[in-house]
């Protein structure tokens, strides 16, 4: 049986499940938050310590203004609602992806990162204006930069996922299979399950399914 220390899900296909359904690819992305909640409950059952969702791209940008300013209310939101339920569960809340926001939306992911530094159940880890090819080349800045050696170790420091383990499972909702300029560096040795299902039509049985899966794989890392 293989340990499960981290989980990290492109969470897609909320847009075509709001088309589908309600007329609104808007509605889709407040649909697929309802199984957010229910993924990270169930996180918590299978004793999982990181879960990392990607939640906005840097290329998510190109979409059109109304669907961005939506996603971010939702966040907003489910933030101002939810904090003090994630803290009293003992679930950390990180943000990877660069801060770039309104003032107000900084504030409160950096006041929500705050309040839960300290927690120990699980590590969220919410990207947001992620792209992993920018995390690469600040990294590789950063590393120039500093006095130490170019060696895989010392330039994981300088990764946002600094001090996280690598994803052990990468799940991709939404029947695309693609990476999406997600974590490019940390995958190099996840399982990788890519579910046909749309994101907001994914749920724990199809979460634990995927689980009980990746512990009987065998997991090489080059070995026989
Ligand atoms: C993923 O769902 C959520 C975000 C990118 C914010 P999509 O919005 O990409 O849904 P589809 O792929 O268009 O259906
Ligand atoms: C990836 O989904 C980003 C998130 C889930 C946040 P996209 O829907 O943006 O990916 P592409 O554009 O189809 O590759
Ligand atoms: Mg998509």
């Amino acid at each position: 049986m293989n340990p499960l220390q981290h989980v990290a899900i492109i969470m897609d296909g909320n847009g075509r499940w709001g088309l589908k359904h309600k007329k609104s690819r808007n509605l889709g992305h407040k649909a697929g938050l309802n199984v957010v909640e229910q993924i990270i409950k169930e996180s918590i059952k299978h004793k999982i310590k990181f879960l990392t969702l990607f939640a906005f791209s840097t290329e998510n940008w190109k979409r059109p203004k109304k669907e961005i300013n939506y996603l971010f209310s939702l966040l907003e939101t489910f933030l101002k609602n939810k904090i003090d339920e994630l803290n009293k569960k003992q679930i950390k809340l990180q943000i990877i992806g660069n801060k770039k926001f309104s003032k107000d939306l900084n504030k409160l992911l950096i006041d929500s990162e705050k309040k839960t530094q300290k927690n120990k159940v699980l590590q969220i880890n919410l990207a947001l204006n992620y792209g992993s090819k920018f995390e690469l080349i600040e990294a590789f800045k950063k590393l120039k930069k500093s006095k130490y050696k170019f060696t895989e170790k010392n330039f994981e420091k300088y990764l946002q996922t600094k001090n996280i383990p690598d994803p052990d499972i990468l799940i991709r909702t939404g029947n695309t299979q693609r990476l999406s300029n997600f974590l490019l560096w940390q995958i190099a040795y996840a399982e990788v399950f890519f579910e046909k299902k749309l994101w907001p039509d994914f749920n724990k049985k199809d979460f634990n399914k995927i689980i009980e899966k990746y512990k009987k794989i065998k997991r090489n890392f080059g070995n026989v």
